[in-house]
Parts: C-alpha cells; sequence; structure tokens
C-alpha cells in the first residue's frame, strides 16, 4: 500500500493558515546544542519525521533528547560521542551539521556522507575547506568525513559561494576556537541569522549577523539555552503561492513577511495584493497571475526552494515566464511532472521557458523531493479533474498538516492509501 494525495483542482483558496518553524532551522538548532554541556529546549518545532531523525543522530552520539509536540528538549552529556551513526545520517542529509559542533566540542569528528540526491549534488569540499583553514584535517574515509583538529585557531576564510552549510559548520566550530574567525561570502539566510541569535544567546561571540561577513571570537565554553525556532519562511512563501494562483486569498501567520520580501514583490508584479503585519501577511488575487520571470539565488535572492512553486505559477499565468535556476542542477527534472499535467515548459540547462495555459489537466504525477512535491499539489489546484500525487512522504518531511490546512484554506485535497499505481 502507498500513500498518494488526490487533489481536486478548482478551489480559490480562502482563509487564514498557521505556520510552524522553519525545517532548514531547526535541524541546525538541535545540532548546535551539542556545543553546550547540559539541556537545551527549542520550542515551535514543526512536527516533521526530520525533528525525530535528528534526535536520533544526537541520540546516538550520547545526547539524551525528548520530543514533545513542538518542544524538543535535548540533554547534551559532558563526554559526547564524536562518530555519528551511519544508519540515522543516512536517512537525514541535514545531519552532516553536526560536523563543525562536534569538532568544536570533541576536536574529532566522524560523520558519514550524506551523497547526492533528487535535486542536484551536494558535495562538502566548502564545509572541509573551512574547517581546514581553523586547523582541523579532514579527510573522507570508507564513506565518511573524519576530521581531525587538536587546536582550533580562528582564520579569515573566503567561501566560493554562500553555501548555507557550509556558513553553518563552519560558524559552529569558530565559537569555540582560538581567535577570531571571519567567514567572508557567508550565506545570510534567515535561518542562519536564527543559528547565530541561538548561539549569541548560548554566549558566542558574533558580529555581522545578517550580513555576508561574520566575524566569530571564540569562546571556551558555551551553556545551554532555551530557544524559540524561526517560522518557515519557504512553507509561509508556498501558502502565498497557492493564494495567487487559485485566485484566492490567504493570510499567512507565524511567519515574517520581510523574509519574504522578494517573493511578495514578484506576487505583486504577477498582478496579486498584498499586505504585510508583523509575522503575518496576506495575498490576493483577482484574475489570473501575468507572467513574470524568476531567478534563484542565496538569499537575499529567490529561494531555490520555491522555484517549483515558480514554475506552478508560470504554468498557469497569462504569457510566457523564463526561469533560471541558480543553486541546484537537478532541479528542473520535476518540470517533466508538471508537462504530465499540461504544463507548457521547456528546459535547457539552467533556464525554462514556460508558456502560461488557461488551465492545466489532471495526472498521475511523482514528487522527487519536498519542493517539487509541493509544487505539484499547487499545480493540482490548478488543474481540471483529480490529479495524483505519489511519493508525499517527501512533501510530508517540510509540511507539517499539509494536507488539513489545504482542506482548511477550502481546497479539496485527500490523502488516500490505495495501491502504489
Ligand atoms: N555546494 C558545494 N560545496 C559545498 C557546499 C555546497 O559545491 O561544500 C553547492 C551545492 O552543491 C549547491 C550550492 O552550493 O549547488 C548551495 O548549497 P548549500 O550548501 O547552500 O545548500 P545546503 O546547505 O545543502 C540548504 C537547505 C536546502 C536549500 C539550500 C539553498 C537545509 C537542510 N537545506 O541546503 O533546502 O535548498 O540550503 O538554500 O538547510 C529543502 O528544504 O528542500 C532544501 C533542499
Amino acid at each position: 500500500m502507498a500513500e498518494h494525495f488526490a487533489v481536486t483542482g478548482g478551489a480559490r483558496l480562502q482563509g487564514s493558515v498557521d505556520v510552524v518553524g522553519a525545517k532548514n532551522s531547526v535541524l541546525k538548532l538541535m545540532a548546535a546544542a551539542l556545543l553546550a554541556e547540559g539541556t537545551t529546549t527549542l520550542t515551535n518545532c514543526p512536527e516533521i519525521l526530520d525533528v525525530p531523525l535528528m534526535a536520533d543522530v544526537l541520540r546516538s552520539l550520547g545526547c539524551g533528547v525528548t520530543v514533545e509536540r513542538d518542544t524538543v528538549a535535548i540533554d547534551v552529556p559532558a563526554r559526547l560521542g564524536a562518530e555519528a551513526d551511519y544508519r540515522s545520517v543516512s536517512k537525514l542529509r541535514a545531519s552532516v551539521c553536526v560536523l563543525g559542533p562536534l569538532i568544536a566540542r570533541c576536536r574529532r569528528a566522524v560523520v558519514p556522507l550524506p551523497g547526492g540526491d533528487a535535486i542536484g549534488s551536494r558535495p562538502l569540499d566548502m564545509h572541509q575547506a573551512g574547517l581546514q583553514r581553523l586547523g582541523a584535517t579532514t579527510e573522507i574515509e570508507h564513506g565518511r568525513v573524519v576530521a581531525r583538529g587538536d587546536v582550533l585557531r580562528g582564520a579569515q576564510i573566503w567561501l566560493d559561494f554562500p553555501s548555507v552549510g557550509a556558513t553553518e559548520n563552519i560558524l559552529m566550530a569558530a565559537v569555540l576556537a582560538d581567535g577570531t574567525t571571519v567567514i567572508d561570502n557567508a550565506a545570510r539566510e534567515p535561518e542562519i541569522v536564527d543559528l547565530a541569535a541561538m548561539l549569541t544567546q548560548m554566549g558566542a561571540k558574533i558580529e555581522g549577523i545578517g550580513t555576508s561577513t561574520l566575524s566569530v571570537h571564540g569562546v571556551t565554553a558555551l551553556q545551554p539555552t532555551e530557544h524559540r525556532v524561526i517560522g518557515d519562511r519557504i512553507v509561509g512563501a508556498t501558502w502565498a503561492f497557492a493564494a495567487a494562483m487559485t485566485r484566492g486569498e490567504v493570510t499567512v501567520r507565524g511567519v515574517d513577511p520581510h523574509h519574504l520580501d522578494l517573493v511578495l514583490d514578484k506576487l505583486r508584479s504577477a498582478g496579486a495584493e498584498t499586505e504585510a503585519g508583523t509575522q503575518e501577511f496576506t495575498v490576493r488575487m483577482d484574475g489570473r497571475p501575468g507572467a513574470i520571470d524568476f531567478v534563484t539565488l542565496p538569499y537575499p535572492g529567490f529561494a531555490t526552494d520555491l522555484q517549483p512553486m515558480a514554475i506552478a505559477l508560470s504554468a498557469v499565468a497569462d504569457g510566457t515566464s523564463m526561469i533560471t535556476e541558480n543553486v541546484f542542477e537537478a532541479r528542473f527534472r520535476f518540470v517533466d511532472e508538471m508537462v504530465r499535467l499540461g504544463a507548457d515548459a521547456r528546459t535547457d540547462g539552467h533556464h525554462a521557458v514556460v508558456r502560461g495555459v488557461e488551465r492545466l489537466s489532471s495526472a498521475p504525477v511523482w514528487a522527487s523531493d519536498i519542493r517539487a512535491g509541493a509544487g505539484l499539489v499547487l499545480a493540482g489546484l490548478c488543474a481540471e479533474g483529480v490529479t495524483q500525487v505519489w511519493d508525499v512522504e517527501h512533501i510530508d518531511r517540510g509540511y507539517p498538516r499539509f494536507v488539513e490546512n489545504l482542506q482548511g484554506l477550502g481546497a479539496d485535497v485527500e490523502r488516500v492509501l490505495t495501491d502504489p499505481l
């Protein structure tokens, strides 16, 4: 038996939806807890599978972890294990972010390589180069990154590309290094700001938070803390696109609208009206969206995680859109699924050209990753008939209560358990 979402197109989404903490923040914050002995508590955590999976990774390092609804408590022992368990890490790519905290705390870290996935290759060369600048040695042995560094010393580090994961790992190693580390061309996603804010609460000394130059003055020890995870801007933006595509009106609560300045501006260019408050915003669209171009880039550019939503909107927009993907080369693979739904879309290297059609037509489609899955559901909302979206376990990893939230906004969507197609 397998689950799929049965999406009946045609409804106009209306109402309000609450968004909880960001997946791409909570997993890093859980890793950051390793930096201080004692109990760190995180609230506003999303109830998604990745959280218990990350809890298993931390348990394999000797921590006690409890996950109760939206609260995760991590009890970190004085002596941590330095070797992350292969089985736990292999189920969760983000678990590579234990590398920085482990080398900082244990002066040694062994973390299985996460490998590539459906959105493209995901090497760790920048993570390794950064740790090497701090004085660690890193090698790949038997499919694992093995890092050693008896003494970590502050250094100047220039990243080739503002990688989210590399910035996080280097930052988490640098907070306990001797002296000052400067990370230039650092990523500055809101989730990195959230991580830096929690590290600061723990006693870390970080300057330049939210900019592309982070200066970290190493301290000898950090203290455990309590921290509320920031709202998930990618989930929030997914609802914004859903409102615009279905010509609806949706208020999204629990997300800082400034994290979506560019997204909301794009939607206004497509014809939507938007209103922003504190930790909430509303998107309303009366007619058919107009075609607009999108270029994915590190924050504050348009997020690659929203590229499938951009393609879905373009597929039903009035006119032709060009979408350029600059972050994950294989993310356009999902466009073939959009074509099954009647989208007039072609890709060539980094670019996709999408000619909008009045209405898509339902078909069975397969989600290859979290965001592709969400994009296909949005397309299904604008398709005639019942679209079956398969491999929904991907969607469940990033969107807590997705079906219930869609139903709450008036969409005709159900989770169905049947024999697979
Ligand atoms: N890269 C390298 N070498 C490195 C690190 C990255 O070449 O050492 C390349 C990657 O291959 C990619 C680009 O740099 O082409 C950007 O990768 P980045 O390191 O910024 O991404 P990440 O940390 O692996 C996080 C999110 C992704 C999100 C990206 C970009 C988490 C757990 N994942 O990945 O989220 O797309 O940043 O914003 O935080 C998702 O949530 O669906 C998702 C894939």
